[in-house]
């Protein structure tokens, strides 16, 4: 099989699908602990690293909170948000659209100006030295009530002018995309974009309902929706994107191996599909390391990596303008030197 490494790593792509919060790495989490006297419960970051290994959502989303407990004021999110750019940079990543969880971190007395603040001055500061563009998109956490929403939607739109869009993200069987109806329409009526997890877990049906009630412009996960043909041909019809991350569905045994990963399929159903990490610090690689163990895995070519990248340009938030820049920078990319 061809090596596709330097075309995976130099093609321009946006990543459309990462959790901030899910980026903290292990020795991250140890230096962080430290400052704050904080005691993490494992004797070192490898001791950490090895205790991720999860059998479905909800294992990994206990562990996943728990570490979130070290991010504890502005400069952490700042700390946080840097790193995971730099890496995104070196994955040839030009454009992100971050998820950020601020219940998590309010529910324990942290301001939510310490997290904005500190995430939107690394995002800032990305724009200049990376060359990078950004957008930032806060979650409600599902297995909270809907008030607990509204409170924190209330709260968020003092930053209004730093957020894109509203997200669904945490627990989602037992946590239809209808328990948040309310709140996602007053998101929408304050001119905020909406996106939700469904299908990661859940059923087709969540899917619909994210689509029908939430009105949401794109899926993340999504990877159920082949089992209900109608929804597929809607959300091809429509050109419903789906953020897919294929490390997290192998890690969180949505699927059992890569190698049975849905990806291809969905591509061939005429689906908008994108590549991405969702936590990253947890499911073993950032977004060079799924392009790369899904090409290896499913044996994607050059033209289908070229068309993920594409997808993930078309699927952003970016204005059309500059949308048509990165595309056209995409449809000539080749890391081959040219014959002479
Ligand atoms: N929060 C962080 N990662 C998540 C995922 N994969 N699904 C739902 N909620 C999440
Ligand atoms: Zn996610």
């Amino acid at each position: 099989m061809e090596d596709l490494a330097s075309f995976i790593r130099g093609i321009p792509k946006a990543e459309l699908h990462i959790h901030i919060e899910g980026s903290l790495e292990p020795e991250m989490a140890f230096a962080l602990a430290r400052k704050h006297g904080l005691a993490l419960g494992y004797p070192s970051a490898e001791a950490l690293r090895r205790a991720y290994d999860f059998r479905d959502l909800q294992s990994f989303l206990d562990l996943y909170y728990a570490g979130a407990a070290v991010l504890r004021d502005a400069e952490d999110f700042y700390l946080l948000t840097r790193a995971y750019l730099e890496r995104a940079r070196a994955d040839g990543v030009v454009h992100a659209e971050i998820f950020f969880d601020p219940q998590t971190h309010t529910q324990r007395g942290v301001p939510m100006m310490s997290v904005i603040e500190g995430i939107g001055a690394a995002l800032h500061a990305a724009e200049g030295d990376l060359g990078m563009s950004s957008r930032l998109i806060l979650c409600f956490l599902r297995h909270l009530p809907e008030d607990d929403a509204e409170r924190t939607l209330d709260e968020a739109l003092r930053w209004r002018d730093q957020l894109c869009a509203v997200g669904l993200d945490s627990s989602e069987k037992g946590h239809p995309p209808a328990k948040f109806a309310r709140v996602f329409q007053r998101a929408r009526a304050e001119g905020l974009e909406a996106v939700a997890h469904a299908g990661e877990e859940g059923p087709p049906a969540y899917i619909r309902e994210a689509l029908d009630l939430l009105k949401v412009s794109r899926i993340d996960h999504g990877v159920r929706c082949l089992e209900d043909p109608a929804l597929v041909e809607r959300l091809a019809r429509e050109k419903v994107p789906l953020t897919v991350c294929p490390l997290s569905n192998v890690k969180l045994r949505v699927f059992p191996r890569l190698e049975e990963h849905n990806l291809k399929r969905l591509m061939q159903a005429g689906l908008t599909v994108t590549v991405n990490s969702d936590d990253p610090a947890y499911f073993g690689g950032y977004i060079g390391e799924n392009f790369g163990a899904c090409q290896r895995a499913l044996g994607l070519g050059r033209e289908d990596i070229r068309r993920l990248a594409q997808d993930s340009i078309a699927a952003s938030f970016l204005p059309e303008h500059d949308k048509a820049q990165w595309l056209e920078r995409i449809r000539t990319f080749d890391d081959r030197p040219r014959p002479s």
